[in-house]
């Protein structure tokens, strides 16, 4: 059977990302349990030819891979950090690229970095109506990080941690038969 596929995709210039940092720790808990082949990639990974494409043919090599790994991905991860209350135009540009049947019924794990928790619900008003456009499987549990979740771009709260597990044990469901870190220890 072949190995499923996890991508994650931070919509995050910077680096080091708290959201980037944030999306890479959800996908290596979920590929310890799942055994995913698993690429996790940011916004300077798609590099420059986002911004001046109008179609998806308009973009280099770079962004393609990008985007078809994200299309073929049987379980995505997208987090995003919160610019102005949502997420930013550039990350929603590169999601505009995709055609709305490439994403129908993939589950997604959405989560999104912001300074405070002022704006912790814009993963439920934002990008859960998103992919809502797309028909995804957005899981249930979405996750919203703040400043004060991380120590040095590595994720510290406990509470952001449960999170995480609630999330994770909701993936289960897609992959009854990719579980080897269960499997080797029942
Ligand atoms: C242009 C801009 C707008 C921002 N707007 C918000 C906001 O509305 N709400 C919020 O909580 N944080 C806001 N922030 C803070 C970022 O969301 C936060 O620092 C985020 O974790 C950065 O993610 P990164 O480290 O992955 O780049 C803003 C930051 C920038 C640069």
């Amino acid at each position: 059977m072949a190995v499923p596929r996890l991508v994650g995709i931070a919509g995050s210039f910077n680096r080091p990302s708290k959201t980037l940092a944030l999306v890479s720790h959800i996908a290596r808990i979920a590929s310890d349990r799942h055994g995913f082949a698993t690429k996790v990639y940011d916004m300077l990974d798609v590099g420059p030819s986002l911004g001046e494409a109008t179609w998806r043919k308009d973009l280099d090599e770079q962004a393609e891979t990008v985007v078809s790994e994200i299309v073929n991905a049987d379980l995505l991860i997208i987090g995003s950090p919160t610019y102005k209350g949502s997420y930013p135009g550039l990350f929603k540009h590169l999601i505009d690229l995709i055609e709305p049947h490439e994403l129908r019924a993939k589950p997604i794990i959405i989560t999104a970095t912001g300074g405070g928790d002022r704006h912790a619900l814009m993963v439920e008003h934002q990008l859960r109506p998103l992919f809502g456009f797309f028909m995804s499987h957005t899981l249930p549990t979405a996750i919203y990080a703040s400043d004060r979740d991380f120590v040095d771009y590595t994720v510290s709260s406990e509470q952001l941690s449960r999170r995480v597990d609630e999330v994770i044990g909701e993936i289960d469901a897609f992959f009854p038969h990719s579980r080897p870190a269960l499997s080797a220890a029942e």
